[in-house]
């Protein structure tokens, strides 16, 4: 196999990533990761100055919500940077309503970051030239949330459900640019913190692996997708939740 300038130095040197809600949380580990594997990276996020204190990253002002925003941002880094290699989207949002209760304008929101922002996201990356002609990968953050049912959750597993498919189609519409997810469990960042203590103990007593994940080991999952060698995965959803899915671990019966 020919070598690609990813492959000298570090796995990905060479290469430009741009990382959606890279300012926090997930995101912001994807983006320390990817720089670490030898990547320019660039965090686009709706309040990007979050990125100020994470060192060796570019930084891009994007509301995935809105096209307008995603183009222009995308545009500032491709004439930065010559062009886009691997786009990470981890812009996303979890509030918590029951149906019953919920206004549908916040349904609407949530499918607007989770959902179709991933998709304009994905679309201003395409038509955007890569920057160092290794092959192209886009990786989107997804959810167990997509596959598993949580109350007050109903607009953030269909959105994540949404996603995961929105990814198999993207896979065959824009090969060979790899599309895939990755599908965390729960992971520990400053929004998790906040969750009571009994949901956090009963989910993870509820898993093989007992603890929550962090944002390191779902961006160690991205970085084997953005990986060179990678490129006969595609339309793939990886789960990084600790066996979550998997099933619970019952006592023998
Ligand atoms: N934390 C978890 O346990 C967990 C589990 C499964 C999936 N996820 C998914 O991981 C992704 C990241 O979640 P997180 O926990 O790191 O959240 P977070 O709130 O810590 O970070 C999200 C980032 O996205 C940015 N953002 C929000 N709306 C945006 C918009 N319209 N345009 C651009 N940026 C926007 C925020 O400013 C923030 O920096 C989300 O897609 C989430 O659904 C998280």
């Amino acid at each position: 196999m020919a070598d690609t300038p990813a492959r000298v130095g570090g796995r990905l040197t060479g290469t430009v990533t741009l990382v959606t809600g890279g300012a926090q949380g997930i995101g912001r580990g994807v983006a320390a990761a990817f720089r670490d594997a030898g990547s320019t990276v660039v965090v686009a996020d709706l309040d990007e100055a979050r990125a100020a204190d994470l060192p060796g990253v570019d930084r891009v002002r994007m509301d995935v919500r809105d096209p307008a925003s995603v183009a222009s941002a995308t545009e500032q880094v491709v004439a930065r940077h010559g062009g886009l290699d691997t786009l990470v989207a981890s812009a996303g949002v979890y509030p918590n309503t029951p149906v019953l209760e919920m206004d549908p304008a916040e349904w609407d929101e949530v499918f607007a970051v989770n959902t179709r922002g991933v998709m304009l996201a994905a679309r201003a990356f395409a038509g955007a030239p890569g920057a160092s002609g290794a092959e192209r990968r886009i990786i989107a953050i997804s959810s167990g949330a997509g596959r598993s049912a949580r109350v007050g959750a109903a607009h953030y597993c269909a959105s994540k459900a949404a996603l995961d498919m929105l990814v198999k189609v993207l896979a065959l519409e824009l090969a060979p640019t790899t599309v895939n997810a990755v599908a965390p469990g729960l992971i520990e960042v400053p929004a998790t913190a906040a969750l009571a203590p009994d949901y956090v103990a009963t989910l993870v007593a509820g898993q093989p692996v007992h603890r929550m994940g962090t944002p390191a080991e779902v961006a160690r999952a991205c970085l084997f997708l953005a990986d060179p060698d990678s490129s006969f995965i595609t339309g793939s959803v990886l789960d990084v939740d600790g066996g979550f899915l998997a099933g619970t671990p019952l006592p023998p019966s």
